[in-house]
């Protein structure tokens, strides 16, 4: 899908820049013309040697040659590119490309180019949460820069979070994805989805969950970004990585979840309610660790918000999804589901079936409107995914 296509990589200074190599050979490997720009800073974390022998060009750094004069035209190289790629892209060149700074030729070429930019940040933790950080991207979104997100790991200070660069494969994908023809149905619609459990604290150590990881959504996210909507995902604890191109909201509790919808959904055309959310939370969160006495004990609970319900009320012409996973009456306890929290179609898993439900990566789910009811056959939960964004797509 990459061959003959020209792409610019852009390389800054960060230990992420190591997986710039395996970047430029994956992407070479795939039939592009590879020519890679480093900042002065980059040849500190790895030498233009390798770059320059994986790309099969010479390494542009400087805005002409020392050696003879020569001069590194961002302009041609700007109009060269179909695309220019930079990965990893630190949060200094991020803030600068957001303003317009143009102190090095990476930045001059970004000026340059009329091609499509897609940038894979690559930073600890903080700095990524930093708010100068997040305007900086949320700039860079709003001038047609594709971000690739930072996936969640183990990063170079020892920290974990988000921060890590995506994986060179994962970046690979982005690329096809921009260059595909895949058809982009959904392109400038805003989805929301909800994945995974909530956490519940009864105190500072302990806290009600359930099974759910989260898998479900996470391909419902993926599925909506593949075809061009631009995803929110609000999701609670899981082990999995972001989709590519879909933009994650950590939350925990029900009351955490609630928020990060609520505040949303105005700006959405759709929403897709995957997680698994708490019914009830603990009355009060001990501040001290609960010490355990002979007597047996018992929590008080109360009520959480019905997010599904909140977002139903207000939900105008937008498309709303839902999941039903029941035990009993299945098809009466979705059906009501349906009309009570106004969801266009719920999904109903079924817990009783084989190869259905929790953390398995196959599901066995059956679509059901106000028209009636689509059984599907056990499918692998991407599939499920992309018939689940096809009948959003009718709506
Ligand atoms: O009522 P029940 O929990 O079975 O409804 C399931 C649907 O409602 C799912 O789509 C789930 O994500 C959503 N839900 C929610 N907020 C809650 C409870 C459920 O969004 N507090």
């Amino acid at each position: 899908m990459l061959k003959g296509k020209h792409i610019i990589l852009g390389v800054t200074g960060s230990i992420a820049a190591y997986k710039s190599a395996v970047l430029c050979r994956l992407l070479v490997g795939a039939g592009a013309d590879v020519k890679v720009i480093m900042t002065p800073l980059a040849k500190q974390f790895i030498t233009p040697l390798t770059m320059a022998t994986l790309s099969k060009h010479p390494i542009l750094v400087e805005f002409f040659n020392p050696e003879n004069g020569e001069w590194n035209s961002h302009v041609s190289l700007g109009e060269w590119a179909d695309l220019y790629l930079i990965a990893p892209a630190t949060a200094n060149t991020m803030a600068k490309m957001a303003t317009g700074v143009a102190d090095n030729l990476l930045l001059t070429t970004y000026l340059s180019a009329r091609c499509p930019v897609a940038i894979a940040p690559a930073m600890d933790l903080d700095m990524y949460a930093h708010v100068a950080t997040q305007r900086n991207m949320a700039q860079l979104r709003e001038d047609g820069v594709h971000i690739i997100e930072p996936a969640s790991g183990e990063l170079a200070s020892g920290l974990v979070g988000k921060g890590r660069m995506a994986e060179p494969q994962d970046i690979v994908k982005a690329v096809e994805a921009l260059f595909g023809e895949k058809k982009k149905s959904l392109e400038g619609k805003r989805y929301l989805v909800t994945a995974g459990a909530t956490i519940e604290a009864i105190d500072p150590v302990r806290y009600i969950s359930n099974h759910s990881s989260g898998k479900m959504g996470y391909a419902i996210a993926e599925a909506l970004a593949e075809r061009g909507a631009e995803v929110t995902l609000v999701s609670g604890r899981t082990a999995l990585d972001v989709p590519v191109g879909v933009e994650r909201v950590d939350v925990l509790s029900a009351e955490e979840m609630h928020k990060a919808c609520v505040e949303r959904f105005a700006q959405m055309d759709g929403a897709v309610m995957c997680a698994a959310v708490a019914d009830y939370t603990p009355s009060v969160v001990a501040d001290e660790k609960l010490k355990k006495s002979d007597d047996d004990m018992s929590i008080a609970l109360k009520r959480t918000k019905d997010i599904a319900a909140a977002l139903g009320a207000q939900k105008g012409h937008r498309v709303l999804v839902g999941f039903a996973m029941e035990t009993q009456n299945e098809r009466e306890n979705a059906q009501s589901k349906l009309e009570r929290k106004n969801f266009d179609f719920i999904v109903l898993n079924s817990l009783r079936k084989e190869g259905a439900g929790f953390r398995g990566d196959t599901n066995i789910v059956t679509l059901i409107d106000k028209a009636g009811a689509e059984e599907l056959p056990l499918m692998s939960k991407r599939e499920v995914a992309e018939r689940i964004v096809d009948k959003i797509e009718k709506i």
